[in-house]
């Protein structure tokens, strides 16, 4: 009975979660090692998360520029440097980058 009703428990907790496993976007945002030259709040290597997030409002901008459908709304000299990362970008599946898009916009 103790096991039955765990298990309950569990389906019930796993289909509130949409049913689907939810792409996590800060570890993709790891992984990636954006964080090499993207910083949340502070200027490093390159343009920090927040001021990102002042250029994109909303998510599906953000997707459409990772998926290499749209020129960089941020001008810089050194966009090469991103360049490669958004080949890596690119290949993707589309739920990876709609939550790194979504990691990235909750730096707002
Ligand atoms: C080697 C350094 C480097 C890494 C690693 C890097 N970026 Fe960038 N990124 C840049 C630079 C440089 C720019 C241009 C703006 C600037 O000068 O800071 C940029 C710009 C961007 C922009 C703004 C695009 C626009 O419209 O102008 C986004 C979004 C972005 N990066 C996301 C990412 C994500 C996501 C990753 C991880 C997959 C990543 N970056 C990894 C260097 C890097």
């Amino acid at each position: 009975m103790r096991l039955i009703l765990s298990i309950l428990v569990l389906v019930t907790a796993l289909s509130a979660g949409g049913g689907t496993w939810a792409a996590d976007g800060a570890q993709i945002f790891v992984e990636l090692k954006c964080g090499m030259c993207h910083k949340p709040d502070k200027k490093a290597a390159a343009i920090s998360l927040a001021e990102i997030v002042q250029t994109y409002s909303d998510k599906a901008k953000l997707v459409k520029f990772f998926e290499g459908q749209m020129k960089p709304l941020i001008e810089s000299e050194k966009w090469g440097m991103m360049l490669g990362q958004l080949e890596k970008i690119k290949t993707l599946p589309d739920q990876d980058k709609e939550a790194l898009a979504g990691y990235i916009l909750s730096f707002r």
